[in-house]
């Protein structure tokens, strides 16, 4: 246990919708008990809590990376309680968690928003689909994102037409790094890819966002945002019907393990969260691939990027931190 709580700073480095960090970590009655804080909930955009539960699942699946590189026998037991916000506990075991991935890996990967230079090859689709039939799910690529510039239209504009969605957004952008949460969470200037003048732009226009809203500034921002144009393939993570919020949890420990597959075959990922959050493109897109729309858990843009990304930023800053800002 003590062994462990070294680790959890690096722990910390797993990946979370507009990095909100929610996860919770209690040491008692000999096990780790993984909760969360609802403060790093997103009420608005998330209503369902479906991107909470894969954040904690991605982090249970890191802690366990982490705890097995360092020759940590764990094991994570679900016990998934909503009024106890507790999705379950991480508890020493006698043999260390199996996985193919290092502490290395935990650390360095991160979500790249930029251009992609190619989509990903068949052998890589294989290999992360293979990861998700292991859990009782599948992958699904559609090739060539830029192809697909109405559907993220679709979800954008439904995302930036909503002032409470906006406004939560908002409250975890750091667009400056004199913003007082700069170094701790949310999402920065630089993880963004924004130069300054597109930074300093997207604050003036979300601080005019309700005077702005009825002449059209959601089409704006959904237009300059849109990743179609950047390249890359669509990644879909698809569940089971309906799946309970600790099913989600498991997948994303399955998320997790699709991003670390794809950083070793150099590939990477970003995450499109808008295209399941709005009704219209989750429809389109369940249409597009003969699935249930309730199906879609995640999906994300994928490829080979075409330069590196930035280091997002973590409340608990990590030992183990390895090469800096890139
Ligand atoms: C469940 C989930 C949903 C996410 N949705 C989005 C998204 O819609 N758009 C986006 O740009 N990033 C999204 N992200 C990426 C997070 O913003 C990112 O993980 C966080 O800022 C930390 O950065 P890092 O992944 O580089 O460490 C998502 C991540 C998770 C785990």
């Amino acid at each position: 246990m003590e062994a462990f709580r070294d680790l959890e700073a690096l722990c910390w480095r797993a990946p979370s919708a507009h990095n909100t960090q929610p996860w919770r970590l209690r040491y008692q009655d000999g096990a780790v008990r993984v909760g969360w804080d609802p403060a790093d909930a997103l009420p608005a955009g998330d209503p369902t809590g479906r991107d909470l539960w894969l954040s904690l699942g991605a982090f249970v699946e890191t802690c366990l990376v982490v705890a097995a590189d360092a020759g940590l026998g764990a094991v994570f037991v679900p016990d998934h309680d909503l009024g106890e916000r507790r999705v379950g506990w991480l508890r020493p075991a006698r043999d260390r968690y199996d996985t193919p991935f290092r502490a290395g890996h935990v650390r360095d990967r991160r979500t790249h928003r930029g251009r992609y230079r190619s989509g990903l090859s068949a052998e890589v689709v294989a290999a992360v689909d293979a990861v998700a039939r292991r859990a009782g799910g599948e992958v699904r690529v559609v090739p060539g994102v830029d192809r697909l510039a109405r559907l993220y239209r679709v979800a954008d504009r439904h995302l930036y037409a909503d002032p409470a969605v906006v406004a939560e957004l908002r409250s975890w952008l750091r667009l400056t790094p004199t913003h007082p949460g700069y170094h701790a969470d949310g999402l920065t200037d630089r993880c963004l890819g924004l130069s300054r003048v597109e930074a300093s732009g997207l604050r003036a226009a979300l601080a005019g966002y309700l005077v702005l809203r009825p002449v059209g500034l959601p089409r704006l921002l959904a237009t300059a945002g849109s990743p179609a144009g950047l390249g890359g393939d669509l990644l879909v993570l698809v569940g089971p019907a309906e799946a309970e919020p600790a099913a989600v949890v498991t997948f994303g420990r399955v998320l997790l393990r699709v991003w670390l597959t794809l950083q070793v075959a150099g590939a990477a990922l970003h995450p499109s969260s808008q295209l399941v959050d709005a009704p219209a493109a989750r429809a389109g897109l369940a249409g597009l691939l003969g699935v249930a729309p309730d199906r879609l858990l995640h999906v994300a843009r994928v490829g080979h990027p075409d330069g590196p990304a930035a280091r997002s930023a973590r409340r608990v800053p990590a030992v183990h931190s390895g090469p800096t800002d890139s």
